[in-house]
């Protein structure tokens, strides 16, 4: 097993039949790996149990006894950080998605592509390399941010958190700029929870979302039979805020006429009903956002210059999240352990590859795309962290295109013939009957029938048979030997020379 003073990663390989175990160590071995063999699911177990644990496990899902997908589950639960690598003849759905669900790292088919098995085993070792490098994390973050529900530790998110403590204890009309994602929304529900007015309601209305005809009942209510539709008296969000906060999101959004009806909110702190004659007193903070540019909108007429000079007394501007690296890390933590408390997962850390990859990034959707982009790898991570694998594509893209391509040339070692090959023995059909190039894709052979199928079909060919299996060898032998060639000379019983010139000549 892993032996500390060489690093030499080892490998399990659990399958009942000996042939694969056999050229799959082959395989494995051509790259230095240290590969040991369990005839069953149950003696797999044992050695995982008894330890150390190997690096990998390759693990056959059907076999005579316990199946791979039980072994697999036994084999997590006795050690969750154990990467395993199902094998199966069948592709099936079913099994591709038990074999995820129940932690594989990955799954192949056979017959095996010898340079895919060792791409994926470099991945996973790759990855429990990773693992172990992350053991040691530290979260950036403490009891006091989730309190707050708000991070950051850069120069300008340090000034809007002075800013909001400055405009907690009056009633100054706050506005929020900064693009989609920012933090807009949570930096006024922030100003409205230390203020005195946390014991009475925050409500956030979207002048976007509600149509213009709507806006104004929804604000500030209506009377019976004030507009088709108006069954019965309705407060608006106004009266319902009595004594607390409003939050008027999008407000460059809002029509000219609601603009008239804000404006006298501010300045008289009144409101009608839509449809009423009645002044009603209403004692609402306003804090308004927006991601437009009301400047803009002011000089083009469209936004009511008086009502900017009102709504913009104290000024938060929310910088994008490609000009504040320094707080990846930290909103990171904060959305991991977030979803730790929720019990939405148990991923805990992250590895730095992968945290520089998310520093790096441009982050166009702000902090809102970071925050998904955390979840949907928490939901993909296998261990206690996330790795670069685990990103989603759009975010790792550049790294992955950067990384070594595996120089082996696609083979099957002979004794994983070709799938039109029928096995010589009965292959047993499992509940849900596979599909029939599925079945006789299956690797149960024994040498003799697959010599006996191979000359069937080469002396089927047009070309002689032997310098074509000469060829086919020499590159199974290469492929065998990671490329190799005094390897792949000595196993054919060649001499190196003898077999560059043979290849030469094939
Ligand atoms: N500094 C931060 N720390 C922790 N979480 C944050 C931070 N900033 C934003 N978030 C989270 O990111 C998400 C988006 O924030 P929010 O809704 O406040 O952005 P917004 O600027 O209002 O966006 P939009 O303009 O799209 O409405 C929220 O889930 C919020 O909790
Ligand atoms: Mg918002």
């Amino acid at each position: 097993m892993s032996d500390p003073n060489t690093k030499t990663p080892t490998i399990l390989v659990i399958d009942d039949d000996a042939e694969i175990r056999y050229s799959l160590s082959r395989v494995l071995s051509s790259r230095q790996y240290a590969v040991i063999e369990a005839p069953s699911g149950e003696q797999g177990i044992a050695l995982v149990k008894k330890g150390p644990a190997p690096d990998l496990v390759f693990l056959d899902v059907r076999m005579g006894g316990m199946s791979g997908i039980e072994a697999l589950q036994h084999i997590r639960s006795a050690n969750p950080k154990q990467l395993v690598v199902l094998m199966t003849a069948f592709g099936t759905a079913q099994t591709a998605i038990e074999a995820m669900k129940y932690g594989a790292f990955d799954y192949v088919m056979k017959p095996f592509d010898p340079a895919k098995v060792l791409a994926l085993a470099e991945n996973a070792l790759k990855a429990h390399a990773d693992m172990r490098a992350v053991s040691d994390y530290k979260p950036t973050i403490n009891a006091d941010d989730y309190r707050e529900g708000i991070v950051g530790s850069s120069a300008v998110m340090q000034d809007v958190f002075k800013v909001i403590g400055q405009v907690t204890a009056s009633d100054v009309t706050v506005m929020i700029t900064g693009e989609s994602g920012t933090g807009k929304e949570l930096v006024a529900r922030s100003i409205w929870k230390h203020s005195h007015r946390s014991a009475k309601p925050f409500i956030a209305v979207n002048c976007a979302a509600i149509p213009d005809n709507l806006i104004e009942s929804e604000l500030f209510g209506h009377e019976k039979g004030s507009f088709t539709g108006a069954t019965g008296q309705r407060l608006g969000k106004f009266e319902l805020c009595d004594g607390g906060s409003i939050f008027l999101d999008e407000i460059g959004d809002m029509a000219l006429a609601t603009q008239t009806k804000i404006l006298r909110v501010l300045q008289q702190g009144e409101i009608q009903r839509v449809g009423g004659t009645d002044t009603i007193r209403v004692d609402v903070r306003i804090i308004a956002a927006t991601n437009k540019d009301l400047e803009q909108m002011v000089k083009a007429k469209t936004f009511r210059e008086d009502l900017y000079y009102r709504l913009n007394v104290v000024r938060i501007k929310m910088p994008p999240l490609r000009e504040r690296d320094d707080d990846i890390p930290q909103i990171v933590d904060f959305c991991l352990q977030t979803l730790v408390k929720q019990k939405k997962s148990r991923v805990s850390k992250v590895s730095p590859e992968a945290m520089a990859v998310l520093v790096r990034h441009n982050w166009p959707g702000n902090v809102r795309e970071l925050e998904n982009v955390i979840y949907r790898s928490a939901v993909i991570a296998q261990g206690d962290a996330i790795l670069v694998k685990d990103l989603p594509v759009e975010i790792r893209g550049a790294v992955e295109s950067s990384a070594p391509a595996p120089a082996l040339p696609a083979a099957v070692p002979v004794a994983e013939a070709a799938p039109e090959i029928p096995p010589p023995v009965a292959v047993p059909v499992p509940p849900t009957v596979p599909p029939a190039a599925a079945v006789a894709a299956a690797p149960a052979l024994t040498l003799a029938a697959a010599l006996d199928a191979a000359f069937a079909e080469l002396a089927a060919a047009d070309e002689p048979i032997l310098p074509r299996l000469e060829r086919e060898f020499i590159a199974r032998a290469l492929a065998a030997e990671g490329g190799d060639e005094t390897k792949a000379a000595k196993r054919l019983g060649l001499t190196k020379a003898a077999l560059q010139k043979r290849a030469k000549d094939a």
